[in-house]
């Protein structure tokens, strides 16, 4: 049997620019959206047209600009929120309004100083009012990740009802395990009638690091989609790491689950992303960091150079990085010596190795790091 797609619903542009200091212009976001499109994204959340004018003329230059993927804008459960992102959506190939409210207590009580049936009333309202422009309706359930599971369950299948097509059930606040996040998508699944109609979705904050073990919870008990952003980015801690929910499927056939993305321009897409919002990649990041396939120590340097799956579970080639990089610090040995010295053309016997690494312990020790372009003034001091 075929793997089991989940879609990959991307909010860089949306709640990725969230962040503070990393606001984009259209013109960037174009081409963040080009590339996306391009690296097989199956939803792109193009932005919040209300939110201001620059929004609103993101959101209508995306649609004009995307081929493939469906444009999403996203809006509050607010009428004119509506027809402002229907309108900055009537380019779009395949246009989605993203429309919801909170449906947690504290939402409910300190947001909207409501109860749970005006919620359930308000909810109903967007999606059918959403519905009126558009064909392809997703609805959030902001805070769900703390929202009871029963009410949750009973605002789905209302929303369902109106003609919600995907349901979007978001830890805000990155607060759940994901044991419990993944009960919860599995409860949804057996207690709302009418979900075979809409594909439910994971859309999980990384408030306790958890955004991405959650996503995969989620996906493992039946949901098809997954809200994630380039790099992790978003709202403080961010979101789930697009980067990292693709290869897990990909490195674990078990799961039977893959995306449409093409690994090979994730990290040329991570760069792009980075550069754009000058918000640098931290380098020990999953799958797309500097450091994500460098080999610093000498055992580990020994092994990868024997064979690169004794310290590697990804081949680097699989997501656009070159090669494994053999860093060459005071911890390396002589194999990860004699390897860096053969590619910038020394290639050392016994004897020499051992004559070119004292003189290279000595560098080591001065240097954090040695170069390529160190190499040959090491094997000259060494005499050989
Ligand atoms: O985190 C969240 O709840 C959101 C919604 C607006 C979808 O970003
Ligand atoms: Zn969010």
């Amino acid at each position: 049997m075929g793997k089991e797609i989940v879609q990959i619903f991307d909010t860089t542009l949306r709640d990725g620019e969230q962040v503070p200091g990393c606001k984009l212009d259209t013109k960037n976001k174009l081409v963040i959206a080009e590339r996306l499109d391009h690296l097989g994204v199956d939803i792109i959340e193009a932005g919040f047209p209300i939110s201001s004018p620059g929004d609103f003329s993101s959101v209508e230059e995306i649609s004009k600009l995307v081929k493939n993927a469906t444009v999403c804008g996203l809006t509050r459960a607010v009428k004119k929120d509506i027809e402002v992102a229907a309108d900055a959506l009537k380019f779009a190939k395949r246009p989605r309004i993203h429309t919801g409210i909170g449906t947690s207590d504290s939402h409910i009580k300190h947001k909207f100083n409501t109860t749970q049936d005006q919620i359930i009333e308000r909810a109903i309202a967007a999606v059918a009012y959403a519905k009126s422009f558009v064909e392809d309706v997703e609805f959030y359930a902001e805070d769900a990740g703390r929202t009871d599971n029963e009410f949750l369950a009973r605002v789905c299948e209302a929303v369902i009802k109106a003609g919600a097509t995907v349901l979007n059930i978001p830890d805000t606040t990155g607060y759940c395990l994901p044991e419990e996040y993944g009960a919860k998508i599995k409860y949804l699944k057996e207690h709302v009638t009418g979900i075979d109609k809409a594909i439910l979705s994971c859309h999980c904050h990384n408030d306790l690091g958890l955004a991405t073990a959650n996503s995969i919870a989620g996906a493992i008990h039946g949901a098809r989609q997954i809200e994630c952003t380039i790099n992790g980015i978003g709202e403080r801690a961010g979101n789930t790491s697009l980067e990292e929910v693709v290869m897990i499927m990909r490195q674990h056939p078990t799961l039977n689950l893959d995306t449409r993305i093409n690994s090979k321009l994730l990290y040329s897409t991570s760069q792009l992303v980075s550069d754009s919002m000058g918000m640098v990649v931290q380098p020990n990041k999953a799958v797309v960091g500097a450091n994500a396939f460098a080999h610093s120590s000498g055992i580990h340097q020994d092994g990868v150079i024997k064979n690169r799956e004794t310290y590697e579970i990804m081949d680097p080639h699989d997501v656009g990085v070159t090669e494994s990089a053999i860093v060459l610090t005071a911890r390396s040995g002589r194999a990860a010596l004699a390897y860096r010295a053969k590619i910038v053309g020394f290639e050392l016997d016994k004897l020499q190795l051992d004559k070119v690494y004292e003189e290279f312990l000595k560098f080591a020790d001065l240097q954090k790091e040695i170069n390529d372009e160190d190499i040959p003034k090491i094997v000259a001091a060494a005499n050989i």
